[in-house]
């Protein structure tokens, strides 16, 4: 298992290009499956998920092949398997997206439940209801979800709840679906219109696009397509969080504003002035890192793959700021790491204080899922003295060659096996 080794107090100058979006890239993979003609995907970030995901739709026949840096020609003209293992499926819980679209194009799928999760208990109910909803017959057996139907038909679906998973999966089950269904309550993520812009090259009828009221007109077949994935506005808020907590000014090229609204209104608030250039974003020096609160929520909202590394800009504020978790019930797991650090946090049930401290001072931490990972980075960048960070493979699922690219900016950060 490797480790990050940071020597903190470094200020970060220059650029940086920010990749493709991970949750929007494994949903495209996903959505190969939808036809028999070739889909080339650009912009595909080099992440252990995207990695994970190429295993499992290989392992049900899907032809994958690089073309280029970034970029893949996925192929579904000999799926022979419709079973997502346990094995796979536990790895990274995404693997449930491939349930929508080996259900409209082949009538059956048996996916493993994906179990439980660090972050929370994370449920599949809303996607297999709204399944059921279009015709699909479902049953949990030994473990798995065992889907099957004759031609999936369009239905009116009201999602209790928002959320990214079960719309993309109804989306995508949808587009190949007889007749016209129409999902409300639909989640906005730009992953979800970036998914939509692309089932829309591939030849499906879907209107709404940005708005959580999607209306898809099922058609016979998908055909081929090119599409490059949208930039990472997660990744992009996580270098303005560590730009900021350094007190740097730079540049996030290829950072797309417009996908950041709550993000970057809660940084101007706290301080952060970020403008857009010609070719990104660029992060202003802050004078002074002020305390604001936080709740998160569905897009447009404040993103909970945020807190964690808001939460470490947080811990170096002039005053107290609460966070509110409000999408996933174990998100707090970074605070006992950010403590160790020097950082002051409370927490109760899904609320977390921080006030804040003069400075952080390094120390040995334990990376915990994705977004604490990264929050610990933001820490130790700014932290005096070396920080430690073990379990690096958490980050390595979603933020791609980070070691280098920090290095790139200036950051003394090292990557070592233990
Ligand atoms: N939920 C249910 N039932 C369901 C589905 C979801 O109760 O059938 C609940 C969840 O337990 C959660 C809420 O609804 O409380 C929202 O979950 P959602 O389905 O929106 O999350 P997801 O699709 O499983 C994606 C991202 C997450 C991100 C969330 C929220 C991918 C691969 N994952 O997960 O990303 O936090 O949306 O925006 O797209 C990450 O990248 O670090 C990450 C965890």
């Amino acid at each position: 298992m490797d480790s990050l080794i940071i020597h903190g107090g470094q200020p970060l100058r220059g650029q940086v290009k920010i990749s493709g979006a991970k949750n929007s890239a494994l949903k495209l993979m996903c959505a190969s499956l939808l036809t028999a003609e070739p889909l080339t995907l650009h912009n595909v970030p080099q992440l252990a998920d995207i990695t994970t995901m190429a295993s499992l739709l290989k392992q049900h026949g899907m032809e994958i092949s690089e073309s280029g840096e970034n970029s893949f020609k996925l192929r579904s003209n000999n799926i022979t398997n419709f079973t997502a293992p346990y094995e796979l499926v536990k790895q990274m819980r995404a693997s449930i997206i491939v349930l929508g679209p080996l259900l409209a194009r082949f009538g059956e799928a048996k996916i493993s439940l994906p179990g439980g999760c660090a972050i929370g208990t994370r449920p599949v109910d809303l996607h297999l209801s709204s399944l059921k909803k279009m015709g699909a017959e479902i049953d949990i057996i030994d473990g798995y979800v065992v889907a099957k139907a004759q031609r999936l038909k369009g239905a009116e679906i009201y999602f209790e709840k928002v959320s990214v998973g079960a719309t993309e999966n109804t989306l995508m089950a949808a587009t190949l679906a007889q007749g016209e269904t129409v999902l409300h309550n639909a989640a906005q993520e730009p992953e979800i219109s970036d998914l939509v812009e692309c089932l829309i090259k591939m030849g499906a009828k879907i209107d709404g696009i940005g708005t959580n009221r999607l209306t898809i007109q099922g058609v016979e077949k998908l055909h081929g397509a090119e599409h490059e994935v949208v930039a990472d506005r997660i990744e992009t808020g996580s270098f303005i969080a560590a730009a900021a907590i350094t007190g740097s000014e730079i540049e996030l090229l290829g950072a797309r504003a417009e996908h950041l609204g709550a993000v970057l209104h809660k940084f101007e608030e706290a301080g952060v002035h970020v403008e857009k250039t010609a070719n990104g974003l660029r992060v202003k020096k802050p004078r002074e890192i002020k305390a604001v609160d936080i709740t998160t929520e569905p897009y447009p909202g404040f993103p909970t793959d945020m807190q964690a590394q808001f939460m470490a800009l947080m811990t170096v504020a002039s005053g107290a700021s609460t966070f509110q978790e409000t999408i996933f019930e174990n998100r707090f797991m970074h605070v006992p790491e950010l403590v160790r650090m020097g950082a002051k946090i409370k927490t109760s049930g899904n609320t977390a204080i921080v006030t804040g401290v003069p400075g952080l001072r390094g120390a040995e931490v334990m990376a915990t899922d994705l977004r604490a990972s990264f929050s610990l980075v933001i820490a130790a960048l700014a932290a005096e003295g070396e920080t430690r960070i073990s379990r690096v493979y958490h980050i390595d699922r979603g933020y791609e060659k980070i070691a280098r690219r920090l290095q790139g900016l200036g950051a003394d950060i090292t990557r070592i096996k233990e």
